[in-house]
C-alpha cells in the first residue's frame, strides 16, 4: 500500500490540533504526507457533529471516498473524532459506508496505530474492520502522543479535555466526555519546549478554560496557570479558547490586562441576549452579569478585541428574545461574532423541547443579525485604518502576500515575503474593505 497519509479535519480548534496528534501517530507508523486523497494510501476523517449541517458534509465528503477505495482495495479510509462517538453513531456509519475500514471514538483515538496495525493484519487472513468506540467518559490523558504541527508559527496546547456544563443545546459533553484537565507541569513543560523550538504563539485550549483545574484537589486553577506562564520569559503571543461567562474570573482578566505577551483577546461566547432562552441553554448567567463582564475587560483592557458565539432559534424563541440578542449584539460591538442557526442534537435536552422553530423564522434571524454584525465589524475596521500596530506574520497565503493578526486579534493582509512568516512587524493599516483589513510593514521594530 501507499505510504502517505491525507487527513480531512472538521469542527473545532480541539479537531484541528488532534489532527496534528493523528499525523504524529501515522509518521511514528512511517506513513508521510499526502497532499491530496488521491495519493493516499489512509485516508482519515477527522470529524464533528456539533451542528446537522456539519454532518451532512462530511457524510457527502466519507461517500466520495468510495470511488477511491474500489480502485485501489489496499487503501485503508477511517473515521474518528466527534461524529463516531454518538450514540449509536459507529454501527450507522459503519452500515451506511460499508468501504470505511476503521472507525475509532474521541476516547480512544490514541489507539489508532494499534487499530492500523490490526486491520492489516485481519486483511491478510481475511476482509475486515476495525470499529472501537470507547464509551470510557473519564479516558486518562495520554501524553506519549506524538504530535507534528502544522500551524507555525502558532501552537496549539490542551489544557482541558471534555466539558461538564451540559448546555442544553450541546453535544459536546456527550462526544467529549467529562472534563480532565492536564497537569501543570505536562502544559508549562510542553510551552516551555514549542518557545525552544521557535514557535512565537500559544493558544490554550479547552471548552471551558476558566475551569481549568476544577477537578484537582490543590486548588491550581486557571489564574495560577496564567500567572506561570506569564512567568516564561522571552518574547511571544499567548491566546486561549474558550471562555465561558459563567466562569471568567476578575483574577484572570487582571492577569490577562498586566502581562504584556498575553494578548488582548477574548472569545466569551454569549449565545443568546434573553434571560429565559439564557436560562432554558442552563447558560448559567443572565444578560445582565454578561454586560457586567464585558465592562469589567474593558475597564481593564480598554482596547481588548472581543469575539463571540451567537445562537438563533433556539427552541421558544420568540420575537422578543430574538430582539434582546440584536440589543445586547448592539451594546457589545464584538470584533467579531460567530453565528448559528440552532440545530437538534439527539440525546441533548433542548432537542426533545416543545416549540422548535421553523426553519424559515430562524433563517430570518439569522440573516437580520448577520447583517447586524457585519456593519458593527465594518465600522470597527474603520477604526483601525491610519494606525499601526504589531502584526505577527503567520501566513503566507500566495507569493509575496503574508497575513498575521493584531494583539487584539484581528486579520490583516499586506506585502512581503514568505520568509517574514513568524516575525513581529509593525504594520500601518492603510484601508479596510468591508470587514478585511488591509496594511503595509512600516519598519522592522
Ligand atoms: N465550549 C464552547 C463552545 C463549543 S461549540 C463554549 O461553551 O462556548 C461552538 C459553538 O457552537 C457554541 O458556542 C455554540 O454557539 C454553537 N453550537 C453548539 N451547539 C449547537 C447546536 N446544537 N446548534 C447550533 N449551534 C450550536
Ligand atoms: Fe457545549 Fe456548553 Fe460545554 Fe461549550 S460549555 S462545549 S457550549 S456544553
Ligand atoms: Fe465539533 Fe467535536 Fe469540536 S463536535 S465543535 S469537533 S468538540
Amino acid at each position: 500500500m501507499i505510504k502517505k497519509y491525507f487527513i480531512e479535519t472538521f469542527g473545532c480548534q480541539m479537531n484541528v490540533h488532534e489532527s496534528e496528534k493523528i499525523s504524529g501517530m501515522l509518521e511514528s507508523l512511517d506513513f508521510a504526507p499526502a497532499t491530496s486523497r488521491e495519493e493516499a494510501g489512509i485516508i482519515v476523517f477527522n470529524t464533528c457533529c456539533i451542528r446537522d449541517t456539519a454532518e451532512q458534509k462530511i457524510s457527502g465528503n466519507i461517500g466520495e471516498v468510495k470511488a477511491l477505495k474500489r480502485a485501489d482495495k489496499s487503501r485503508i479510509v477511517a473515521v474518528v473524532g466527534c461524529m463516531t462517538q454518538q450514540k449509536g453513531a459507529a454501527e450507522a456509519l459503519a452500515a451506511k459506508f460499508p468501504f470505511v475500514d476503521i472507525i475509532l471514538g474521541t476516547s480512544n483515538l490514541y489507539e489508532l496505530p494499534a487499530k492500523i496495525v490490526e486491520l492489516i493484519e485481519r486483511r491478510a487472513r481475511h476482509r475486515g474492520k476495525v470499529v472501537a468506540v470507547s464509551f470510557d467518559e473519564k479516558p486518562p490523558i495520554d501524553e506519549t502522543v506524538p504530535v507534528t504541527r502544522t500551524s507555525y508559527p502558532n501552537a496549539w496546547v490542551n489544557i482541558t479535555y471534555g466539558c461538564n456544563n451540559f448546555c442544553t443545546y450541546c453535544i459536546v459533553p456527550y462526544v467529549r466526555g467529562r472534563e480532565r484537565s492536564r497537569e501543570p507541569e505536562a502544559i508549562l513543560g510542553e510551552i516551555r519546549a514549542l518557545l525552544s523550538n521557535g514557535y512565537k504563539e500559544i493558544t490554550l485550549l479547552g471548552q471551558n478554560v476558566d475551569s481549568y483545574g476544577n477537578d484537582r484537589a490543590d486548588g491550581f486553577g486557571f489564574a495560577k496557570l496564567l500567572r506561570e506562564i506569564a512567568a516564561i520569559e522571552g518574547k511571544f503571543r499567548l491566546r486561549f479558547m474558550t471562555s465561558h461567562p459563567k466562569d471568567l474570573s476578575e483574577e484572570v482578566i487582571s492577569v490577562i490586562a498586566e502581562t504584556p505577551n498575553f494578548c488582548k483577546n477574548i472569545h466569551l461566547p454569549v449565545q443568546a441576549g434573553s434571560d429565559r432562552i439564557l436560562k432554558a441553554m442552563n447558560r448559567k448567567y443572565d444578560r445582565a452579569s454578561y454586560l457586567r463582564l464585558v465592562d469589567t475587560i474593558r475597564s481593564y483592557m480598554p482596547e481588548c478585541g472581543l469575539t463571540t458565539d451567537i445562537m438563533v432559534g433556539f427552541p421558544g424563541e420568540t420575537e422578543e428574545d430574538f430582539l434582546d440578542t440584536m440589543d445586547l449584539t448592539k451594546r457589545v460591538r464584538y470584533h467579531n461574532a460567530f453565528t448559528f442557526v440552532y440545530s437538534p442534537r439527539k440525546g441533548t435536552v433542548a432537542a426533545s423541547m416543545a416549540d422548535q422553530i421553523p426553519y424559515a423564522v430562524k433563517r430570518d434571524r439569522i440573516t437580520r443579525l448577520i447583517a447586524l454584525q457585519n456593519a458593527i465589524t465594518e465600522e470597527m475596521s474603520g477604526e483601525f485604518v491610519g494606525k499601526t500596530y504589531e502584526v505577527l506574520a503567520e501566513d503566507a497565503p500566495k507569493p509575496g502576500k503574508l497575513c498575521g493578526r493584531t494583539d487584539s486579534g484581528r486579520l490583516v493582509n499586506f506585502n512581503g515575503d514568505k520568509s517574514l512568516v513568524g516575525e513581529f512587524l509593525n504594520v500601518k493599516i492603510t484601508k479596510n474593505k468591508a470587514s478585511a483589513l488591509y496594511g503595509e510593514i512600516e519598519n522592522n521594530g
